[in-house]
């Protein structure tokens, strides 16, 4: 019997070093030292012995359960760093390969013109208003002169969202709830958002106003003028002609629009000025005595200016883009090119 153990001794211990990986080494030491083992199966024949061999083989039976769960225990931690090894090897990460790039983002050129402008009234002393895009009929028509049957309603194809709101069509409906919160003296911009039912290569149903006025004692269309003016040297350079051109708008009286020298052709005339050698930029005036009245400012005591203009149109004729509908597709290629 002390044979038959120190036999399997040698080769339990042969298999439990040979084993793999840790399933097979758990199963190999349950086939030898398991409750239906090898060892269990020698034991057996215990009974055959004699007295004093009985303790003998004992001793040995003990030691050799040992040895093995010795053996066991040390090739389950040379598996467990083998694994832990493959996996680090596996796992590794290559610290030098180049990280994934993230392009920074650019403003949209819109945002960067309304910025531009922004600051350019900021320096002649203006402040910035909003209002809402739905808004009241009162707002964007009634309070501007334009009632109800007014014909000059049909200049702007209006989106209703009931029949006492609307998309508003301009900003100019800001000069209203601007003049009703506050009194003069006043020297407000409203950049934002209009909405038309219009859409062509030209005109695009959502496109972006700048509204500006001012109103005091004594202004006079010599201020309307000198602030048009200094916008413009500022905006498109001191060189450029500036040209001020009797208009009509229901809300200001007298009206004008002005123009600028084409960007383009300088003047000489060419396809996008339709050979005029002019641009027309904005639409202005002297606010009229009636929207004084339904704000209820006395135009006996207070006078002022207003203007407003597309700033699509100026973005165009300042970074010379020659398609409106860029400005809506948000092309990356072509937004990428404003890096501010
Ligand atoms: N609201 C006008 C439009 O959308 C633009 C405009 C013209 C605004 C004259 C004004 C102004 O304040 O005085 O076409």
């Amino acid at each position: 019997m002390e044979q038959q153990l120190k036999a399997m001794l040698i080769e339990a211990r042969k298999a439990l070093l040979e084993a793999g990986n840790e399933v097979d080494l758990h199963s190999i030491r349950v086939q030898y030292l398991g409750k239906k083992g090898r060892l269990t199966a020698i034991m057996k024949d215990m009974g055959k012995l004699t007295a004093e061999e009985r303790p003998i083989i004992g001793a040995v039976a003990n030691k050799v359960k040992d040895e093995l769960a010795s053996v066991f225990e040390q090739q389950l931690q040379t598996l467990k760093h083998q694994h832990l090894a493959e996996r680090m090897e596996q796992e590794r990460i290559d610290v030098t390969l180049p990280g994934r790039h993230q392009r920074i983002g650019t403003k949209h050129p819109i945002t960067l013109i309304t910025e531009e402008l922004v600051e350019i009234f900021s320096y002649l002393g203006f402040s910035v208003a909003q209002g809402p895009e739905v808004e009241e009929d009162f707002y964007n028509f009634e309070a501007l002169n334009l009632p109800k049957d007014h014909p000059a309603r049909d200049m702007q194809d209006t989106f209703y969202i009931t029949d006492n709101e609307v998309l508003r069509t301009h900003t100019s409906p800001v000069q209203i709830r601007s003049m009703l919160q506050h009194q003069p003296p006043l020297r407000i911009i409203a950049p934002g958002t209009v909405y038309r039912r219009d859409s062509d290569i030209t005109h695009s149903p959502m496109f972006h106003q700048i509204e500006g006025f001012m109103v005091d004692e004594h202004i006079t269309f010599g201020d309307l003028k000198g602030v048009l003016t200094a916008f413009i040297t500022e905006c498109f350079g001191k060189n450029v002609g500036v040209r001020f051109r009797p208009s009509f708008f229901p809300f200001t009286e007298p009206s004008a629009e002005v123009d600028i020298q084409c960007v383009i052709c300088g003047g000489n005339g060419c396809r996008v000025c339709q050979n005029s050698g002019w641009l027309e930029i904005l639409g202005s005036g002297m606010i009229d005595p009636e929207v004084f009245a339904s704000v209820n400012y006395s135009s006996e005591k207070y006078s002022g200016f207003a203007f407003g203009m597309g700033l699509e149109r100026i973005a165009m004729l300042k970074y010379g883009v020659n398609d409106l509908r860029l400005f809506f597709e948000n092309d990356v290629r072509f937004l990428r090119q404003f890096c501010a």
